[in-house]
């Protein structure tokens, strides 16, 4: 099992991103405790029998967290379950709230992979991007992490506005010479309810059109795997052992707890796969922990229809697919009764997704549309 734990706070908020990002002046850090504490209490009850693989503190920023509330949510976590050895517990930070001592104190929290959003090694982009670090900054973040950390990764965007082919082309070069083993690589999207969709609205600035998007997308392909770091899902990549460990908990859609405003959860109890979502609004969700122990305002069983086409849209995800086996035994529906054989043999035959036995996969080409094509070839 994963733990998700989400901290919605930022200093400022970047005009691309639409995740669960809160500004505050004053930060109570004590009373967030008291409250991821009990929630994690709360769910060791419904789910006590599992092993923790992972713990991922995303956000918002969680490098903003006090390294001592990281430390106190870590031991909690080693308290109320089983823990496997080898487990993986990532933190993601921005460049500008890593500095030297606070790594340490993170390290010494039990933080053992980094993922840094360092977004562009160009400073006229980090300004466009709304970011508060420049590219000195960022270098140095991921110099620190890689000191530090024995697992560390950064995130770009590409597909920026007036970006070339042959600018990108550099900037993913430079990226996998810095590069720890893995790096997240995406291309920017123009999110509803963020200032970048006013603006792009109103025709401030433009993108790359979808052919355009694909030649950047090819061309991120080509040379990461040109470069030993091929993707192991639609924006990640890594080399073999390297893989996000949390990541790959979603995409297998094995179970994870997500504690946090605004987080989600999925796993099985008793045989039944439940949905959690927590309250986005962080005052919100405090006074929900207060009052029920857990955050959550969404807390269902998911039906084995749309267990079915969630096990497709995350497995499919990924280079290496998944089997039908493995389908069968997670939605526990029959494949060929959820979907279209002719259909399914349409898009093999486009050279969208390759059946190889039991094994059932997206090609690159399939990527580029597997929002498309699930829709397409379940009932
Ligand atoms: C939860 S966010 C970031 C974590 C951290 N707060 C940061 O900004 O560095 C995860 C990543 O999603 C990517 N991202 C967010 N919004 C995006 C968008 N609209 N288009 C492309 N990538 C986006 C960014 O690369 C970002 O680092
Ligand atoms: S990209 Fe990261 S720092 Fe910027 S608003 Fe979103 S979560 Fe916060």
């Amino acid at each position: 099992m994963g733990v998700y734990i989400h901290w919605p706070f930022c200093k400022s908020r970047c005009p691309y991103c639409d995740f669960n990002a809160h500004m505050r002046d004053n930060i109570d850090q004590e009373q967030w405790a008291v409250a991821y504490l009990r929630s994690l209490e709360f769910y060791a009850k419904k789910i006590p029998d599992k092993q923790v693989i992972s713990i991922f503190f995303g956000g918002g920023t969680p490098s903003l967290m006090e390294a001592g509330l990281v430390a106190s949510i870590i031991d909690k976590v080693q308290f109320l379950w089983s823990v496997a050895n080898d487990i993986e517990i990532t933190l993601e930070a921005n460049p500008t709230s890593v500095e030297n001592d606070k790594l340490i104190a993170f390290k010494d929290a039990g933080i053992n992979r980094l993922s840094l959003g360092v977004q562009a090694f160009k400073n006229d982009d980090l300004k466009f991007l709304g970011r508060e670090h420049n590219v000195e900054e960022a270098l140095r973040a991921i110099e620190l992490a890689k000191k530090y950390f024995n697992k560390s990764s950064f995130d770009l965007i590409y597909a920026r506005p007036n970006q070339r082919l042959s600018d990108w082309e550099v900037e993913l070069r430079r990226a996998i010479e810095l590069s720890n083993g893995h790096l997240s690589l995406y291309q920017l999207t123009i999110e509803r309810n963020t200032p970048f969709f006013m603006r792009y609205s109103r025709g401030e600035f433009l993108i790359p059109d979808d052919i355009k998007g694909a030649e950047f997308y090819h061309l991120t392909q080509d040379v990461m795997e040109g470069s030993g770091l091929p993707a192991y899902e639609v924006s990640n990549h890594a080399n073999i052992g390297n893989e996000c460990r949390h990541n790959l908990i979603y995409w297998h859609m094995a179970d994870y707890i997500g504690i946090g405003a605004g987080a989600h959860g999925r796993f099985t109890i008793a045989g039944n796969k439940y949905s959690t979502r927590d309250h986005s609004a962080p005052e919100i969700w405090l006074e929900l922990v207060n009052d029920n122990g857990h955050g959550s305002h969404d807390w269902r069983i998911i039906s084995q229809k749309e267990c079915f086409y969630e096990i497709l849209m995350m497995g499919l995800r990924l280079r290496d697919g998944l089997s039908i086996d493995r389908i069968e035994e997670l939605s526990r529906k029959r494949f060929y009764d959820m979907i279209d054989q002719e259909k399914l043999q349409t898009v093999i035959s486009q050279k969208w997704a390759i059946k190889d036995g039991d094994n059932i996969r997206l090609t690159r080409e399939g990527l580029l549309r597997l929002n498309a094509i699930i829709p397409y070839i379940t009932f």
